[in-house]
């Protein structure tokens, strides 16, 4: 039954491979790239939580602490760590990101109203979706048996039937 399950995992997972389901473009990582651009991802996901938060609270002050934590001076931003294999689209969009939400600290700071943040920060939130929408991780990274990113790991599925 289990076997079976197995079997038939791998199956679908290659076929939507065979198929071509997802066609974002790769980023070839290893896993530890990965791994820390998804934690940077995370964070930029809770802060966002965050800023939305605080201006459903109407604290500006809170609302510049967690753009700014956002911004370009964010600790760990993938764009000084993995410069190198990210490509330079990749890497815009990322700095674009990073100013958009340097903007909203500097607008809470000067006291612009909440309709205006929040008009901001959908526009911020459209650059996440633009950038989700091309780009995926595929690893490059060995055979580590855990649950990685399905795209790259379906191939090793399809065979464990085999055991
Ligand atoms: C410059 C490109 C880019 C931008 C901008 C971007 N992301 Fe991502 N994000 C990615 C990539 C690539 C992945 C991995 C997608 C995949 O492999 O399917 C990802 C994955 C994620 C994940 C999954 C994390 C996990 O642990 O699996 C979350 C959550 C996320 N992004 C949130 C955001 C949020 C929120 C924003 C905007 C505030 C954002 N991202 C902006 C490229 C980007």
């Amino acid at each position: 039954m289990k076997k079976i399950f197995i079997f038939a995992l791998g199956f679908i997972v290659a076929t939507a491979m065979a198929a071509g389901v997802d066609q974002r473009q790769v980023l070839p990582l290893s896993e530890m790239q990965r791994n820390h651009l998804l934690g940077e991802m995370r964070m930029l996901l809770t802060g966002t939580g965050a800023i939305l938060e605080a201006l459903a609270q109407d604290d500006r002050a809170a609302v510049a602490r967690h753009a700014r934590s956002l911004g370009v001076e964010m600790p760990h931003k993938m764009e000084g760590h993995i410069d190198k294999v990210l490509p330079e689209q990749f890497m815009l969009m990322g700095m674009a990101l990073h100013q958009d939400f340097d903007r909203i600290a500097q607008d809470a700071e000067s006291g612009k109203d909440t309709r205006h943040m929040l008009q901001q920060l959908s526009e911020a939130l459209g650059r996440c979706a633009a950038c989700h929408a091309i780009y995926q991780i595929g690893t490059t990274g060995q055979q580590s048996g855990k649950q990685g990113s399905q795209n790259v790991h379906g191939k090793h599925e399809a065979h464990s039937h085999t055991r």
